[in-house]
């Protein structure tokens, strides 16, 4: 069998990366191969996002761009999966004649035989078919290793929160929580292919569990800290009205969980808040924070916000802007209200205008970034373990700066690091992408750290070389 090449356009969260890696996975066995050049693909595949319009019009322009690719070679197969998908269905192939295949969320493990149905007999197929059971891909093959030190696991489907202004109920369906044991033994899989840091999605890791009766989100982080092979553990998003005081506890126990967590407030209002349906007032986050941070107060806090929902008066806009100088966040992303359709926040009265969005965002935005970036000066002088994850993303500037070949990689806390090799023409081996290293901080910008190399990892093969930077 001739291998045939695969394509993926991946928009979207991480749910939407973990998912095209699965659609690779599923569709090697029928002898689809990945390639990173559009122009030599047999399969073009857009995974698609529908969480704000700009998204949904970022798929459809570049599934737009496809129709050309198509006149040229008819024999070129193009699919439209993820979210977008699960949403319009039959929609997409009446808007586009050049689309073959449209799956939704829940049918990537039938993937094979939907390609093999279009390729047989040219006809398109439409399959956003919801499932009320987990949708397990066969691993019986393991993972190939591919150079991926940092990977996603999902760990639970969809989500029953239905905050007013959210599609992902409507398009990943009613969440499901995978079964321990196979989300180990993915894990397990992983790490023999050379994963040393995972992180556990779902779209409230909080309530894993709970439905099924299967063990809870702390007791899961509890088995996979205990996977050997594995050096740090990460997890998003968290709900913070599910938040347990046994998985704040996790945080002050299991020495692979990062100090880290991703838990989006959207508004400072409590009035706002009871109309995204949110279920927890300010002070209750409040609270949580500060809880976290007696636990393990080297706690790094990240969050969500949405700017311009429908209502949302000046008042409630300055409460937003109160909770992050309250709680000096280390970093947030924030968006401007975007109306959708399937969402019943689509449907409330006062609109904010475009522009008052804008204005607000920037705002936010300001007022964050001086936290941040005092809060980066903070680990100045400090030296944070850090794992090597590449070269610098920062094309030009080890010429410009004369400093050596720069790396990268990120604090237990997630801040991106770029770092050096320190010393004149450095005679140790380069670090390897997975490494553990100790780095110095020595300077602080707003989206970033920058330091110097202090300590490798001792496993590393050096040889013992005199000249090793490891202890
Ligand atoms: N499950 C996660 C969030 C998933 S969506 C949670 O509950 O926190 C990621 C982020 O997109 C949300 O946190 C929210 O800030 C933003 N978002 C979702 N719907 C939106 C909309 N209609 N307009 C603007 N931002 C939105
Ligand atoms: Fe959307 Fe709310 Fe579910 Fe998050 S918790 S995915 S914001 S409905
Ligand atoms: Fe987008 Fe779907 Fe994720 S709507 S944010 S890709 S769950």
């Amino acid at each position: 069998m001739k291998d045939k090449k695969l394509y993926i356009n991946t928009i979207g969260c991480q749910m939407n990366v973990y998912d095209s890696d699965r659609i690779a996975r599923v569709l090697a066995p029928v002898g689809y191969r990945m390639t990173d050049t559009l122009e030599a693909a047999d399969l073009v595949i857009v995974n698609t996002c529908a969480i704000r319009a700009k998204a949904e019009q970022k798929a459809f322009s570049f599934i737009g761009r496809l129709a050309k690719m198509k006149r040229r070679n008819p024999d070129l197969l193009i699919g439209v999966g993820g979210c977008v998908a699960q949403q319009e269905g039959d929609a997409i192939l009446s808007r586009m004649p050049h689309v073959d295949l449209v799956f939704g969320t829940h049918a990537i493990p039938r993937l094979p035989r939907i390609v093999g149905k279009v390729t047989s007999g040219r006809t398109r197929v439409v399959d956003v078919v919801a499932s009320d059971e987990i949708d397990e891909i066969d691993l019986a093959g393991g993972f190939q290793s591919d150079g991926q030190v940092s990977r996603f696991v999902t760990i639970m489907q969809g989500c029953d929160n239905y905050c007013t202004y959210c599609v992902v109920p409507y398009v990943r369906g009613a969440e499901m929580s995978r079964h321990p044991d196979q989300i180990l033994s993915e894990i397990q899989s992983l790490v023999r292919s050379g994963m040393r840091e995972v992180t556990l999605l779902g779209q409230n890791v909080n309530s894993y569990g709970r439905k099924e009766g299967l063990p809870s989100f702390a007791a899961l982080l509890e088995q996979v800290n205990d996977v050997e092979g594995l050096r740090r553990i990460r997890f998003t998003t968290s709900h913070p009205k599910d938040l347990s005081e046994d998985l704040m506890a996790a945080f002050g126990r299991l020495d692979k969980l990062c100090p880290h967590i991703h838990l989006p407030v959207q508004s400072g209002s409590d009035r706002v808040l009871k109309r995204m349906n949110r279920k927890y007032t300010r002070q209750i986050y409040l609270d949580r924070v500060e809880r976290l941070r007696r636990i393990r107060p080297d706690i790094a806090v990240t969050s969500d916000f949405i700017v311009g929902f429908p209502g949302e008066s000046t008042a409630d806009f300055e409460d937003t802007l109160s909770l992050v100088e309250t709680v000096a966040f280390d970093s947030i992303f924030a968006f401007m209200y975007s109306d959708r359709e399937i969402a019943p926040a689509s449907r409330f009265k006062t609109k904010i205008d475009e522009n008052e969005k804008k204005d607000r965002l920037q705002k936010l935005l300001t007022t964050q970034e001086k936290i941040t970036l005092a809060k980066n000066r903070m680990l100045v002088g400090t030296h944070q373990e850090i794992m090597v994850e590449g070269g610098s993303t920062r094309p030009g500037l080890a010429e410009s700066l004369d400093e050596g070949p720069q790396w990268s990689g990120r604090t237990p806390g997630n801040k991106i690091v770029n770092f050096s090799l320190g010393g004149d023409a450095d005679p140790a081996p380069p670090p390897r992408v997975g490494e553990m290293v100790d780095v110095s901080i020595e300077k602080a910008f707003s989206h970033s750290l920058r330091g110097g190399l202090v300590r490798r990892e001792r496993s590393h093969d050096c040889s013992g070389r005199e000249e090793c930077h490891a202890a």
